[in-house]
Parts: C-alpha cells; sequence; structure tokens
C-alpha cells in the first residue's frame, strides 16, 4: 500500500484540529534519551526537550541504548512472541523480580501474584474484574454460612426454641405465623442485599483509564458521564476528606441478616455485606493535576478499608517504576495495597505492557481461568520489563537515586518560577520526576483575550504550544486539570534543558503578568 501525505485524515482528524488551535500538531520522527526531534521547515530535525515523557512512561529515556540492543537480540533470536497458553518462564521471573523490589520497599515477605496485561488502563481492569470476583466469593460463603444458622435456628423452635414478638416486629412479619415467616423474611432480605450492584471507592480528580470499568473510576465527568451506564459505578471522596469516606459508607452500607438461638429464644443479628468491591488510589494524582497523597490520609484510607474489609487498588501506573525515587511511590507514604498496577515506564518506552498484582491473602487462582489477553505476557514484553527493572536496579539502585537527584533540580527551577511570578503561578507540587505547576486561574483578568483563554478549557495547550514553538520544550498541562502544566522527564534530562524550561517558564509567565495574549498564542 503506497502511502503518500495526500491521503485523506481518518485517524482522529477532529483532534488533529484541536492540537493546530493550540500549535501542538507537529511531526516528531525521532527520539532518544531526552528529546524528541521534530522536521523543521527544510527537513533538517529540530530537538525538542521532552517534559511530557509519555506521560510519565519513558523515565529511562526513550530508545534507552540497552533497551534497543534487547529488543534486537530478542527478535533476532526470534523469541516465541506469541506462545499463549504455555509455560512463559519469563513471565514468572518478572513476576518474581517485581516480588523481590516490592518486598524490600514494603518490608513484607507476602507473595504478589502477576496477571499482565497491554496498558494501564487494562490493568486496572483486571483488578476491578478480580476484586469483583472475590467480592462475589465472599458473599457465597456469607449467605451459605447464614443458611446454614437458619437451619439450625428452624430445628431449635422445632425442639422448642421461642420466636419473640419484637423479631417478628423488626422483621415486619405477623407473630402469629412463627419461625416460617421470620425464615422467609430474612431469606428475601438476604438475597435482595446480595443482589445490590458492587460500589467503588475513589478520589476525586482520579484517573484510572478510559475502559468502560476504569472510565466509571476515573473522575473527570467529561469522560465518564457519558459511559456511565455502561458498568458498576465510584463514589468519589474528596482528596484528604476522611469523614465523607465514613458518609458514604453510612450511606450505603448493606448488611446479611442471620438467626441465632440464645437462651432458647431466636434472636435476629446483622452482618456487614461486602457492596464496597474496592478502592482505588493515586500515591500521586497524574492527570488529576499531580496531587500527592499524604501519609495521613493514606493511613485513614488504610484504616477505613481494613474496618469494612474493602481492598485498596493501589494505582502506580504513572506514578510506579522508579519516577518518585521507589519502584512503589505509596512505599514512601506508609500505604500497603491489597493490588497494585503498574504499566508505562514497565514497557522501557518500546514494549506496551501492564501488570496487576494481587496480595496472595486475596487471590484467587479461579481467575486466571477467566481472564487472558492475546499479547499479554509475551515474552518480548516480559524480557523488556526485565531490563528494565534491572536498569531500576542496577548499582544498588542508583536509578532511584538519580530520579530524586533530578526531581530535586527540577523542582528548583518550578519554585523559583513560583517565587518570581507568585501573581502568574498558584502552587508548584508532586514528587520526584513526577511535578505540576499550576497557574492561577485568570477568568477575572482585565483584557478579554485572557479571560477567554482562561475559560477555553485549553489554556495549558496554549502554554504548551507556546513552550514548544518559541523554546523546543514538550509538555502538556494534565487533562483534567488544564490550569496545571505536567513535569515528567526521563532521567537523563540535563542541566541545559532544565535552563531551557526555566527561560520558557519565565517567559510565559512575563506574558501572562502583563497579559500579552497575542503574543502567546500560535500567529
Ligand atoms: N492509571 C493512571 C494513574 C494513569 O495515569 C493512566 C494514564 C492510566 C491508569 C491509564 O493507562 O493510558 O495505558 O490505559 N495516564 C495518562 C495521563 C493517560 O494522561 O496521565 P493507559
Amino acid at each position: 500500500i503506497t502511502v503518500t501525505s495526500e491521503c485523506p485524515e481518518l485517524a482522529e482528524p477532529y483532534l488533529r484540529q484541536v492540537l493546530d488551535t493550540a500549535g501542538l500538531a507537529v511531526e516528531y520522527v525521532r527520539a532518544e534519551r531526552n528529546t524528541l526531534y521534530r522536521r523543521g521547515a527544510d527537513g533538517e530535525e529540530i530537538p525538542v526537550s521532552d517534559f511530557a515523557g509519555g506521560y510519565g512512561s519513558v523515565l529511562l529515556g526513550h530508545n534507552h541504548p540497552e533497551i534497543v540492543t534487547r529488543a534486537r537480540e530478542l527478535l533476532t533470536a526470534q523469541t516465541p512472541v506469541h506462545a499463549q497458553f504455555s509455560r512463559h518462564p519469563y513471565a514468572n521471573h518478572l513476576a518474581a523480580a517485581l516480588n523481590r523490589v516490592i518486598h524490600r520497599e514494603l518490608g513484607t515477605d507476602e507473595p504478589y501474584f502477576a496477571i499482565f496485561g497491554n496498558s494501564g488502563a487494562e490493568a486496572v481492569e483486571a483488578a476491578v474484574k478480580h476484586a469483583e470476583l472475590d467480592r462475589g466469593m465472599r458473599i457465597s460463603a456469607l449467605l451459605e454460612e447464614a443458611d446454614g444458622r437458619l437451619t439450625a435456628a428452624r430445628s431449635a423452635v422445632a425442639d422448642g426454641a421461642t420466636v419473640p414478638a419484637e423479631v417478628c416486629a423488626r422483621l415486619g412479619v405477623p407473630a402469629t405465623e412463627g419461625f416460617a415467616s421470620v425464615e422467609r423474611e430474612i431469606r428475601r432480605r438476604n438475597e435482595k442485599s446480595a443482589a445490590s450492584p458492587p460500589l467503588f471507592l475513589a478520589l476525586e480528580g482520579g484517573f484510572h483509564g478510559k475502559l468502560v470499568g476504569s472510565v466509571q473510576l476515573t473522575h473527570n465527568e467529561g469522560y465518564r458521564l457519558p459511559f456511565k451506564s455502561l458498568a458498576a459505578q465510584a463514589r468519589f471522596v474528596p482528596n484528604g476528606d476522611a469523614d465523607h469516606l465514613r458518609k458514604i459508607h453510612a450511606a450505603e452500607r448493606r448488611t446479611l441478616l442471620a438467626a441465632d438461638v440464645v437462651d432458647g429464644r431466636i434472636t435476629v443479628t446483622e452482618r456487614e455485606l461486602p457492596v464496597f468491591c474496592a478502592f482505588l488510589v493515586e500515591p500521586v494524582q497524574g492527570e488529576g493535576g499531580v496531587h500527592p497523597l499524604t501519609a495521613a490520609f493514606a493511613g485513614e484510607i488504610q484504616r477505613f478499608c481494613a474496618d469494612i474489609d474493602c481492598p485498596v487498588i493501589v494505582d502506580e501506573i504513572q506514578s510506579g517504576m522508579g519516577r518518585t525515587g521507589a519502584l512503589l511511590a505509596s512505599s514512601r507514604v506508609g500505604l500497603r495495597g491489597d493490588y497494585y498496577t503498574l504499566a508505562k515506564t514497565l514497557g522501557g518506552g518500546i514494549a506496551k505492557t501492564s501488570v496487576m498484582l494481587v496480595r496472595e491473602a486475596r487471590y484467587r487462582k479461579e481467575f486466571e481461568i477467566v481472564h487472558s489477553s492475546t499479547f499479554a505476557k509475551d515474552s518480548f514484553s516480559c524480557h523488556i520489563a526485565l531490563t528494565v527493572l534491572d536498569l531500576l536496579e542496577r548499582d544498588g539502585g542508583r536509578a532511584y537515586r538519580r530520579a530524586e537527584e533530578r526531581g530535586e533540580a527540577l523542582r528548583a527551577v518550578l519554585d523559583s518560577v513560583h517565587a518570581d511570578f507568585p501573581d502568574v503561578v498558584k502552587e508548584v507540587r508532586g514528587r520526584g520526576l513526577m511535578l505540576g505547576l499550576e497557574f492561577h486561574d485568570r477568568s477575572g483578568a482585565s483584557s478579554a483575550e485572557l479571560r477567554e483563554l482562561a475559560g477555553s478549557g485549553l489554556f495549558g495547550y496554549f502554554l504548551a504550544g507556546h513552550l514548544l514553538r518559541r523554546h523546543r520544550v514538550r509538555t502538556f498541562p494534565t487533562a483534567s486539570a488544564v490550569n496545571t502544566l505536567r513535569f515528567e522527564p526521563s532521567l537523563q534530562v540535563s542541566d541545559a534543558e532544565l535552563e531551557q524550561l526555566r527561560a520558557g517558564l519565565r517567559e510565559v509567565c512575563a506574558l501572562l503578568r502583563k497579559e500579552a495574549v497575542a503574543e502567546l498564542l500560535p500567529s
């Protein structure tokens, strides 16, 4: 098939128009280390410093030489990429290597079982499906136990135990009909409660993917509401608000009834029914505006979820894989997950892979038989991910230290811009090499153009377009918080590139300060 530049635009042409509006519709022709190369007017390569970093996927840099070499070796050796339903020793090696690091960071030796996927959202879908399988099995066990106790109570009544009037009154059944109506009502209520749809808990500003199940857990209403009818819903909690957690639980909890015999009389007790399927949390909210989780709130979430026996899914897809100075950013705030999701840098900027990890205490082996994907757990991706882990863990984890050191250097640049332009910059936030700089909302600006820009929903995209055009810096706003620019460069980001960013941000702030909007926009 010959492809010429005149071919019709059929791969998301509208998105291309939106990119054009902000001056972001450039073509990149090569990528190496922290640099993307765009094509200039007369065909030359123009280097662009990459602070978008593949939305967090290229911590090790674009086309890292050791990863490219490994990819070449694998393909030359004709690695069996499609060998589904076979031993997959490389997947076990990768799962074991991930466990070794997780055990070191969490101070535990509990195994985490691995289910591989192809993208971040797919790992979230797998975690949600496993949690629902587990929830269903727990409910079945509770129903069976309640059934056994009802049978025992029935035979106790046959042997003379009595049914107090207040028990009938509590269940709203006539006392005249004796235990039969009590038993019927208890079964009816238990079946009804058990059939309640599962609920998820997630944070406001949270992002967990855009697939059918995961999009319900992503707070952004634009992404979520059109698809609300497709899957189980989440209740969203303001970041840091533990009281709100308790209110949601009080409003949505369900119980199962059990009948027992105490001193020859029937009593009815309640047991918590697992309505809440899982609590999803990012250790550093990425797409929602780069908001780190505090250790205090992490502790509140941990205690709340333990109290109601609701598993915690720690979504490390963007914050994980070394970006904040550890494999698990959550290990720094004392949060212990029942599940973890990892993706992005796991594939080393070359392979598309993700993994969902389940702690042994919650693992249901039956899940392996009902969940799969054609491309997941393949030899190529697993070997590339093993190379990624080797690069992170080498020399006692030098890469993690580098992420901290480069993160501090980047943070210093952003803080200096904030210090010089407090009227333009609202806040700098984040951990390690996952940082965000939030601009003040300019909806109240004196210039109409700036008010319009502030209200366009594309504010950060126009700033990104200016940084690209005038300073050869590539970055984006966090899509659900467009006043915040995100900075997630690779470990190779140089001091010169940090100075390039400083200059670019200072010029943007100066233009915003004097409300010179025309100079910010593409001509
Ligand atoms: N979870 C988190 C925390 C993410 O940041 C992302 C993607 C996903 C899940 C979904 O992963 O795109 O591979 O399916 N974050 C990108 C962003 C899109 O803009 O921050 P995916």
